[in-house]
């Protein structure tokens, strides 16, 4: 019912998803949502760093790319940081990339995987589709036609639906998808692995989103990006000045309140 009631909420918990704040209206970015949601999230880790410190935390919360580092801002600040526990949720773009090269290869959604890597928002979300099994030899225009839709599938959601908010339902399933996962790590399930912004030293940049092996206490390993095409290696060069800036963006928040 409102914030005096966050303790009961949090008290024991394990896994903590947060979805709260703002979504976009048609010709917003997600780093549009800043103002309003950054101080939703700061107030929400507070709480998690006094009633369940050990939780891990599922963040959807938009922009994502700087919500995870205010995260950890306020996680450090209270003396509770670990980061293997810290999760932006890029699952929806696992997901839209699985979905839109299943229609192009013409093969079935629930035998495809691909590595989405980068971050949550526009060119920041980069599908490694030269790793995307089964195979399909799809070409050069396909693959980047493919990649577009990855980046701007939020995006085209917030416009179909007019000023009526974002992706809900796909949003759930991706976040359900992301929060068994940690789940099942949590009970000892061995090799589960999903794509998530974490804490990394996979670039040169502080958070970066990845494959990740979950486990008992989080994050076991983050890993590498593998083979990338000259194509996404591009793609991983021109999204990094944006990326770091959304981190520091959410940096300088978090410290300077
Ligand atoms: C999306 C929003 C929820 O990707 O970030 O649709």
């Amino acid at each position: 019912m409102g914030e005096d009631q966050l303790g009961q909420a949090l008290e024991g918990c394990d896994v903590v998803i947060i979805p709260a704040g703002v979504p976009r209206k048609p010709g917003m970015t997600r780093d549009d949502l800043f103002n309003i949601n950054a101080g939703i999230v700061k107030n929400l880790c507070a709480a998690i760093a006094k009633y369940c410190p050990n939780a891990l935390v599922n963040m959807i919360s938009n922009p994502v790319n700087s919500t995870v580092p205010i995260a950890a801002e306020v996680f450090k600040k209270a003396g509770t940081y670990d980061e293997k526990k810290l999760f932006g949720v890029t699952t929806l773009d696992v997901v839209r990339a699985k979905t839109f090269y299943a229609g192009k290869a013409k093969v079935p959604v629930a035998d495809v995987n691909v590595p989405v890597v980068g971050g949550h928002a526009g060119i920041t979300i980069l599908p490694l589709f030269s790793q995307a099994t089964p195979k399909a030899n799809l070409p050069d225009e396909d693959i980047k036609a493919l990649t577009k839709r990855t980046q701007d599938g939020g995006t085209e959601v917030v416009e179909a639906k007019a000023g009526k908010g974002s992706a809900t339902l796909s949003m759930a399933y991706a976040g359900a998808i992301f929060a068994d996962a940690c789940l099942k790590g949590l009970n000892g399930v061995p090799d589960v692995v999903e794509c998530s912004f974490v804490q990394s030293t996979v670039t040169e940049l502080p958070f970066f989103a990845s494959k990740v092996r979950l486990g008992k206490n989080g994050v076991e390993e983050v890993l590498g990006l593998g083979p990338l095409s000259g194509y996404e290696k591009e793609g991983l060069e021109a999204l990094k000045p944006e990326l770091k800036s959304s981190i520091e963006k959410g940096i300088k928040f978090a410290n300077q309140l």
